[in-house]
């Protein structure tokens, strides 16, 4: 008998296996920050940035972390091999914030898991586009050494998830943003949702956490301009808004394509049961 179940736990546990190989390629729970340390050949280091959530227009804020480069975490965590795993590297927050963002990307630039402040202050941030104040920055935060490089300065906080617990190599499969009947010319305000809006939301079951329901459903019930007005300047259209208004950085008739191409597309999408 004994046998028999542990036979079946193990096909069980095999099926879970193969249903989740389908999309993780390779993941893991970040450790504690001293079992981290235990495991990594050079010391931490600081590193200075513009710190994205603390500055506004062009009043740059900048702060020291200290961490390790995230490709020497990568191979620590993820094998030597990481950058032919999988094309995408997804960061898992605390919080339900997901971000994934393509392997190349952390070939061609230098980004760091950081766990401290240099100067002893609390690792905690306030994150000003979205209300926040003193957030817990830990376990682990993912900053870009972006202070000789505009184009990273110009993404804002997008791309620096916080509070992350887990990373994971995935293959991401777009098929539940774009599936059949979405007419290709929607296709750019799919790439531009991914962009902006899905480390928060699902379309289609497929996004982050931070925020229940259908983005496809939402827009189906909201009033275009109503609509473009929350992404611009969600604290005009609600009292304390938490959501970040989109990409401030960028040309405000800039903005407003951006969010109307998102519309039109979470109009157009197919929703999907
Ligand atoms: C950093 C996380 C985050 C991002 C990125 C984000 N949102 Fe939000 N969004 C929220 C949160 C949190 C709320 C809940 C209301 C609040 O606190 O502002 C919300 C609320 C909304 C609502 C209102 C939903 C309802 O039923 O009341 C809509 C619509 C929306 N977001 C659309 C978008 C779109 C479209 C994008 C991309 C351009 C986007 N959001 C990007 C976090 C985010």
């Amino acid at each position: 008998m004994q046998n028999v179940l542990s036979f079946f736990g193990r096909i069980a546990g095999l099926a879970v296996l193969l249903v989740c190989a389908a999309r993780t390629v390779h993941g893991a729970e970040l450790p504690p920050v001293e079992t981290l340390q235990r495991l990594m050949t050079d010391p931490a280091q600081a590193v200075q940035v513009y710190e994205p959530h603390l500055s506004v227009g062009d009043r740059h804020v900048a702060i020291r972390y200290v961490g390790y480069p995230a490709a020497a975490v990568f191979e620590r965590i993820l094998g030597k091999d990481w950058q032919g795993k999988g094309e995408t590297v997804e960061f898992r927050a605390l919080d339900g914030y997901v971000s994934r963002l393509p392997v190349r990307r952390f070939l061609r630039e230098r980004a760091y898991l950081v766990f401290a402040r240099q100067d002893g202050a609390p690792f905690t941030v306030n994150n000003l586009r979205q209300n926040e104040k003193d957030v817990p920055l830990g376990p682990w935060y993912l900053i870009w050494d972006n202070i000789a490089n505009p184009a990273l300065i110009a993404e804002g906080a997008r791309n620096w998830p916080y509070q992350v617990k887990e990373i994971s190599l995935v293959a991401v499969s777009d098929a539940a943003l774009l599936p059949k009947g979405l007419d290709p010319r929607f296709r750019p305000g799919a790439a531009l949702v991914k962009t902006h809006c899905l480390q928060c939301h699902k379309v289609n079951g497929f996004g982050g956490e931070k925020f229940e329901g259908n983005l496809a459903e939402i827009a189906r019930d909201s009033d275009r301009a109503d609509f473009l007005r929350l992404l611009l300047v969600p604290a005009a259209q609600r009292d304390g808004a938490t959501m970040p208004a989109l990409s401030d950085r960028l040309p405000e008739a800039e903005r407003r394509r951006i969010a109307g191409a998102i519309f039109d597309y979470l109009r157009a999408v197919p929703v999907l049961p």
